[in-house]
């Protein structure tokens, strides 16, 4: 027998009598435990030392080592051994004795039924093999467990880097977002700064030094709200202000920004909805889109010899409960697949270091933040139209 084949369990039978054991012995004839005999207690205490014990059946009254006592070694031995004794009357004291060493059962001597002994035997031998069963579950289980607590705590730890990463990817879209705010009104000061130094009129270098301040608070405004965007100051503001003028002011920025002719973009205004938002932020989405409008038309009849010409125009009305603003050009479109990505933050189409693709995502946070929505319609070489809406401030009844 190869010493890796997997130990059989042992049947240890320990009885003085030689007619017993031999009767005992041969009723496990072709069990799939070896069975050991041995007429006194030494030669089985032997025999378990040197090779364990799984089930121990054995005379109460052996000459040498009593079969208590022998059950107390075997349980010393292999800790989950189970003992059978086999008692010449079933006193109550032996069945008390067997009970505190946890025997498993007990058979009365002479044995009338000896398939009943048989059947003991098997059952301790199933006790046993169920003990090892379940506790070598326990031990997979505590190592699955120990498992999940290590993936588990390795998850914690990859979520507070993936945590950490995206504060940080955080704080680059909020700089970036501020540096891509603050930039037209910054050019519409140089503009104006410039314009005064080339003005001797008094009265027009005062009207553009109050213009310069009003930009100068727009730039200060666009810094505090875009770092306070988890504050979602659009729930607090209660301020109000007229979309037209809103639009006329961002017009004008971007006019003075980009250095193009006024005429390039027309405003046509139908009623004058009033909606509830901080001015200086809707000055913002309407320069983005606005601007976008102007660097697409510019773009697209950059040549002359086509004879088009670039149309950018902003339609102020109202529809139902609804401010709406759209902004129109006739540039190039944009393709449809597109159309759901161009207010991802970071997306363009434009050359490095013409744009940063923050425009886009930025109107779109903004109008959220107002309950407003925005959605583009736009056909290849035909040109696009960005509509805007805003819960329209219904003005107060006279009876109120
Ligand atoms: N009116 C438009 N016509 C055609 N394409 C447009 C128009 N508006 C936006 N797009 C497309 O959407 C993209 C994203 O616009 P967005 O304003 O977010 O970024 P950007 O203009 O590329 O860069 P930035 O605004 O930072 O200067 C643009 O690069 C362009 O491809
Ligand atoms: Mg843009």
């Amino acid at each position: 027998m190869g010493s890796d084949a997997p130990e059989k369990a042992r049947l240890i039978i320990v009885d003085d009598e030689p007619v017993i054991l031999n009767l005992l012995r041969s009723v496990f004839d072709g069990e799939a435990y070896s069975v050991l005999a041995f007429p006194d207690g030494r030669s089985a205490l032997e025999a378990m030392e040197s090779g364990g014990v799984d089930v121990l059946l054995t005379d109460k009254n052996l000459p040498d080592i009593g079969g208590l006592e022998l059950l107390r070694h075997a349980k010393r031995i292999q800790a989950d051994a189970e003992g059978i004794i086999i008692t010449g009357y079933a006193s109550l004291d032996t069945v008390l004795a067997a009970m505190q060493l946890d025997a498993f059962d007990y058979i009365v001597k002479p044995p009338k039924d000896i398939f009943d002994v048989r059947r003991k035997v098997r059952q301790a031998f199933e006790k046993v093999r169920m003990g090892r069963e379940n506790r070598r579950l326990m031990a997979e289980i505590k190592e699955r467990n120990g498992e999940l607590e290590r993936a588990l705590s390795e998850l914690r730890e990859l979520q507070s880097e993936l945590i950490q990463s995206e504060k940080l990817a955080g704080i680059g879209v909020l700089a970036a977002g501020i540096a891509h705010e603050i930039s037209s009104p910054l050019f519409g000061v140089m503009g104006l700064a410039e314009a005064i130094a080339e003005e001797s009129d008094a009265d027009l270098m005062h009207g553009y030094a109050n213009e310069i301040v009003e930009y100068a608070t727009n730039i200060k405004e666009i810094v505090v709200q875009l770092s306070g965007y988890s504050r979602d100051a659009g729930r607090e503001y209660h301020g109000e202000v007229e979309l037209q003028q809103v639009v006329d002011d961002a017009v004008r920025l971007v006019v003075l920004s980009l250095a193009i002719p006024l005429s390039t973009v027309r405003v046509v205004c139908e009623g004058s909805p009033r909606v509830a938002a901080r001015g200086s932020e809707l000055q913002q989405v309407f320069v983005n889109l606005v601007k976008n409008a102007v660097e697409a038309v510019l773009e697209h009849h950059a040549d002359p010899e086509s004879g088009a010409q670039g149309l950018v125009e902003v339609r102020v009305d109202v529809v139902g409960r609804y401010a709406r603003a759209r902004v129109i050009d006739n540039g190039p479109g944009i393709p449809a697949e597109q159309q759901s990505t161009i207010f991802d933050p970071f997306y363009t189409t434009k050359p490095p270091g013409r744009g940063t693709g923050l425009g886009l995502n930025i109107v779109y946070r903004i109008l959220t933040k107002y309950r407003g929505t925005v959605q583009v319609e736009s056909t290849l070489d035909e040109g696009t139209t960005f509509e805007v809406r805003l819960p329209k401030i219904e003005p107060l009844s006279d009876e109120s």
